[in-house]
């Protein structure tokens, strides 16, 4: 049922706009807030540690490796910890689907969300003082509460997300999220442990000038994206990559561009995971009015055959999708 938008003045803290919100959602009993706050709340914890991560020895391969082989850093090992538990002790979530684990965890069997999770994104940029994120998706699960929990619950495509949403950890950290009716973005004030209403109904402009993408192995991309990056160059296009999905795309975002990693030799499904980075980035996109494609379809569409599954992934300024997809 759609209901018309509250408008909350800047300023308002994240839980009255919650609570204010709450009749927005299909499902109004209160749960899903619960769950945001839930987030918010890990975030914040997430927030200090990276904060300190110059300051004690937390920072460094840890000599683990996660799901896609890659080095694992401390800290992504200690944000999963933090939000799995924040999201346990919650008790909204029946199950959890996280970068840093093979498979789906379970959670509250009585639980009547799904949540996928990116927990700390652009690892590689930990140990170098830039910008990192998190990422998460929130879905209604399928099954009936108290049954096992199947694929059903868990691959689900991206358009049936109730809501979904990023953290920034960067010069201030915000945290950005829609529930499908629009998107806001609240900027953390840390002395008082409070998220604020900053950036109130987000849209991203229809057309821009940035594209971003890691040209390193240019080589190896289709003649389409290759051709792509020419019109960016003939036309004057400014390049600007931080190698922190999150980063990059809330960019983008405020200022207007296209994010882009295509399939290369090395990753010829494309790097990035559809169930954890693409499916919200690609709502939140939606949501603003921009868009988000795997270069042939729509991502939300996509059916998730697994987890970890990875799609090439073009997001951004709607024109410059579309001009990319051309
Ligand atoms: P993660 O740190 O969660 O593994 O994600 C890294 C991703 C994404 O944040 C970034 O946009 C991309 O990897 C960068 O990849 P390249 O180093 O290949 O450019
Ligand atoms: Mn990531
Ligand atoms: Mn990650």
């Amino acid at each position: 049922m759609e209901t018309s938008r509250i408008a909350l003045p800047i300023g308002t803290t994240l839980d009255r706009f919650i609570k204010n919100n709450q009749e927005q959602f299909q499902y109004a009993s209160g749960e899903l807030s619960q769950l945001l706050r839930d987030i918010a709340l890990a975030s914040k914890v997430v927030n200090r540690e990276i904060n300190k991560a110059g300051l004690i020895d937390i920072v460094g391969a840890m000599g683990s490796q996660n799901t896609g082989g890659e080095q694992q850093q401390k800290l992504d090992v200690l944000a999963n910890i933090r939000f799995t538990r924040a999201l346990t002790k919650g008790g909204e979530a029946c199950a959890l689907i996280s970068e840093e684990t093979e498979s789906y965890v379970d959670l509250n069997n009585h639980g009547k969300y799904v949540i996928a999770i990116d927990p700390l994104d652009g690892s590689s940029n930990i140990d170098v003082n830039v910008s990192i994120g998190t990422i998460f998706s929130i879905y209604r699960r399928k099954s009936q509460v108290g049954q096992p929990i199947s694929d059903r619950d868990i691959l689900q495509r991206g358009e049936e997300q109730v809501a979904a949403g990023y953290i920034l950890y960067g010069s201030s950290t915000m945290l950005v999220y829609t529930t499908g009716h629009g998107v806001n973005g609240f900027t953390y004030e840390p002395s008082l442990g409070e998220y604020f209403l900053s950036h109130p109904d987000m849209m991203m402009p229809e057309d821009g000038k940035i594209y971003s993408i890691n040209e390193g192995p240019a080589h190896s991309f289709s003649e389409a994206v290759k051709n792509y990056l020419k019109y960016c160059k003939d036309n004057n296009y400014t390049a600007r990559y931080i190698g922190s999905l999150v980063a990059d795309f809330h960019r983008n975002l405020l200022k207007g561009g296209i994010y882009i990693y295509p399939a290369t030799a090395k990753d010829v499904n494309g790097k990035l995971r559809l169930m954890y980075e693409c499916n919200a980035l690609a709502f939140i996109a939606e949501q603003a009015g921009g868009s988000g494609t795997d270069g042939k379809e729509r991502i939300l569409t996509l059916k998730p055959e697994s987890l970890h599954q990875r799609t090439p992934f073009y997001v951004g300024s709607k024109k410059m999708v579309e001009q990319a997809m051309k």
